[in-house]
């Protein structure tokens, strides 16, 4: 007998309801899914199919209609906004399509400003900071701009940034979308290396390709994740 594997995160018939107007937009329509532990999961589906507002639930930057969240056996459905806070400072590592960079800091000191939401302040954090671009391949851009990188290396401090606090989940919404191929092809590669350590890790992509990586796809239509076939 094998046990089953440890789920990270299970939604169980999470609705999210905008109101426009007199209308009711259901974003999503009642999703129930369950993602491991180490699992590398690639959300994908059409525009409008309620892709961002599963990443806003899982990023606690916002919460479900009805349904319930469960993150690490804890129900966060209905967290405060400071509980969210503190949740995404300690268990979450984001990574955007447009790096979201700070230009005015060092590589170093884009790496060490989630430490300064964290628990443990920025305590070892110039040590942690080395860790990280170190695991990025990066260590020699450690005091460059961000505009002194190029794309890639970009996304690689971005993504430094992001294993900075050790989280639970990484979540990256189009990582790849601003990236040239030889450049996509490194920033896959990392994910795929992060994987294999056991990290958990959500992404939303349009490309096929990328999507392929992952060891599993959710795909999203109307609001629903369409069954696997
Ligand atoms: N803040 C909002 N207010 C009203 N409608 C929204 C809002 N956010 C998303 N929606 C609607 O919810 C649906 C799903 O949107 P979204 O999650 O952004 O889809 P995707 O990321 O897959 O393109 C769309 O019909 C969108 O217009
Ligand atoms: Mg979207």
């Amino acid at each position: 007998m094998t046990t089953p594997p440890t789920p990270l995160i299970e939604l169980v018939d999470v609705r999210k309801t905008y109101r426009m107007g007199d209308e009711d937009v259901h974003a999503l329509a009642g999703v129930t899914l369950s993602i491991a532990k180490g699992e590398f999961v690639a959300v994908v589906g059409p525009s409008g199919s309620g892709k961002s507002t599963l990443m806003h639930l899982l990023g606690f930057m916002d919460r479900p209609t009805s349904g319930r969240l469960i993150f690490d056996q804890e129900d966060v459905s209905q967290l405060s906004s400071s509980a969210q806070a503190t949740h995404r400072a300690r268990k979450l590592g984001f990574v955007f399509q447009s790096f979201n960079l700070l230009p005015r800091l060092s590589v170093t000191d884009n790496i060490l400003l989630p430490l300064s939401y964290a628990r443990d302040g920025r305590k070892n954090g110039a040590r942690r900071a080395a860790e990280v671009l170190d695991r990025v391949g990066l260590s020699h851009r450690a005091r460059h701009r961000p505009n002194q990188l190029s794309g890639g290396e970009r996304q690689r401090a971005a993504i430094a940034r992001a294993l900075v606090n050790s989280p639970q989940l990484i979540l990256a919404d189009e990582p790849t979308g601003n990236l040239d191929d030889q450049n996509v092809e490194r920033v896959l590669e990392l994910f795929r290396e992060l994987h294999a350590e056991g990290q958990t890790i959500v992404l939303v992509t349009h490309d096929v390709n990328v999507a392929a990586t992952a060891s599993r796809q959710i795909r999203m239509q109307n609001g629903r994740v369409v069954p696997p076939a």
